[in-house]
């Protein structure tokens, strides 16, 4: 394990940058890639641990993967229900979303499959995808409750389901239709509430049918069965989730001015910046544009002093569901209550998250409670005093959400294990330092450059 202290940064934060590619969808480009017919180049591509384990796995599943020089990712697919029997175990490492939406994939083939993945992965629920894939038709032989390792036998005729969404999840949603890519007639999804449809955007720039409608029940998404799927380029813009960070930086500490270029916009993951704007946070579009489908633009953070505590509605929980370790951190430096309500989903990440934010904002000095689903935390215009020890579990947003709030405490913040931050930010201690921070190994002094100096 490898520690990282955080100290207060030296003086306002400034740069232009851009953050890696958006984690959602590179899995997703990579596995619609594979089921694609013809060559799909992918610019952009995260390569995060996450989405490197997705790019092993469907190079085990028949599909040619590869990185060329420029960068630039090339996928050699097989079409819609050609997905060959892997003769490995499916790795999926820390990824949720990578695990997921494979099963999905699988589900439809007539092929078996055994899936695990780290500590983490290993902990998190799977029920909520092996129970509509059963209706599909395909077999599962999961541990006790329903967790990693498990095997899965795809259905060699998957049957068309119409399937409420229990929970506000993408992965889930994306999982059954996926498997409805390889089963004939129409696969239908209801979700209550909406979530990030990167999945219905790329199937329908891959050339499938896809129809959403917003209706009393909710949105409800529909997906034609065994198209011809043609392979794409695909331009992966810079993950919203990843720009948080540095978003949420540059708010803390006072006088900053940073740009970051090309981050996704979708509106169905902004939740954040709506809650920053109501907060009082100087955060402008510019450059708005369309990508590949993608609304994109750059954003340009001013940090003019503390936020104003709010009540961040539950409604809004699918658009920033990533977000709530930053905003928490952010709201620990803001004046007043800030209230999140609806964070039910934060238990079941790659950690506790809603334990781990509490306990981390505790250590560091904050108030900060829990109450079934709501995470309160009260601010008084200052940033607390840090010197916490955080235990990062595996988890990359709560190594990168203390790391960020110990740039504005009086004490050095220190996380037990920067390792899980490679998953979806390779390279976020040097971007970072590059804009001012000071993270360091503990040993080094606050800012020296060591391993986790400026770029
Ligand atoms: C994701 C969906 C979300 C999110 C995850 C990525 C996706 O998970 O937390 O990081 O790419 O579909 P849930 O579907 O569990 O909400």
């Amino acid at each position: 394990m490898t520690a990282l202290r955080s100290a207060a940064a030296r003086g306002p934060l400034a740069g232009d940058i851009t953050v890696p590619g958006d984690k959602s969808i590179s899995h997703r480009a990579l596995m619609l890639g594979s089921l694609a017919v013809g060559e799909t180049a992918i610019t952009g591509l995260l390569e995060g641990e996450d989405v490197l384990r997705t790019a092993t796995a469907m190079r085990a599943l028949g599909a040619s993967v590869t990185q060329h020089p420029d960068g630039v990712w090339h996928v050699r697919g097989v079409g819609v229900g050609a997905l060959s029997e892997p003769d490995e175990v499916l790795d999926m490492g820390n990824a949720g979303t990578g695990a997921r939406l494979l099963m999905g994939v699988v589900a439809a083939h007539p092929i078996t499959a055994f899936f695990t993945g780290d500590a983490s992965l290993v902990r998190r629920p799977m029920a909520r995808v092996m129970t509509p894939l059963r209706q599909m038709g395909a077999t599962f032989l999961a541990r006790s409750g329903d967790r990693l390792p498990l095997g899965l036998r795809g259905a060699a005729s998957p049957l068309p389901i119409r399937y409420r969404l229990p929970v506000a999840s993408a992965q889930v949603k994306s999982a059954v239709l996926l498997a409805g890519l390889n089963t004939a007639g129409r696969t239908t999804v209801v979700e209550p509430e909406p979530t990030r449809d990167h999945t219905e955007l790329m199937l329908r720039h891959f050339g499938a049918t896809v129809e959403v409608e917003d209706g009393p029940e909710g949105r409800v998404v529909s997906l034609v069965g065994q198209p011809e799927l043609t392979g794409r380029p695909v331009l992966v813009p810079g993950d919203p989730s990843s720009a948080a960070f540095p978003i949420a930086a540059a708010l803390l500490v006072e006088g900053s001015d940073v740009l970051v270029r090309n981050v996704g916009l979708n509106p169905l993951r902004t939740g954040l910046l709506t809650t920053l704007q109501e907060m009082g946070a100087a955060i402008t579009i510019e450059n708005a544009r369309t990508q590949a489908g993608e609304p994109v633009g750059d954003l340009r953070i001013r940090g003019t002093g503390s936020l104003s505590g709010i009540v961040v509605p539950a409604s809004r929980a699918p658009s920033m569901i990533d977000e709530y370790p930053i905003l928490a951190c952010l709201a620990a430096a803001g004046r007043g209550r800030t209230v999140m309500h609806g964070l039910g989903e934060l238990r079941v990440k790659e950690s506790d998250r809603l334990a781990a934010v509490a306990e981390g904002l505790a250590a560091c000095g904050a108030v900060v409670a829990v109450d079934g689903d709501t995470l309160t935390v009260e601010g008084d215009g200052h940033a607390p005093d840090g010197g916490g020890h955080i235990a990062t579990r595996l988890d990359h947003r709560i190594a990168m959400a203390f790391l960020v709030l110990g740039a504005a405490t009086r004490l050095p913040v220190t996380i037990d294990d920067e390792a899980a931050i490679a998953t979806s930010f390779p390279g976020f201690v040097e971007l970072m330092n590059g804009i001012g921070t000071a993270i360091a190994r503990p040993g080094d002094g606050p800012g020296e450059a060591g391993p986790a100096g400026p770029a």
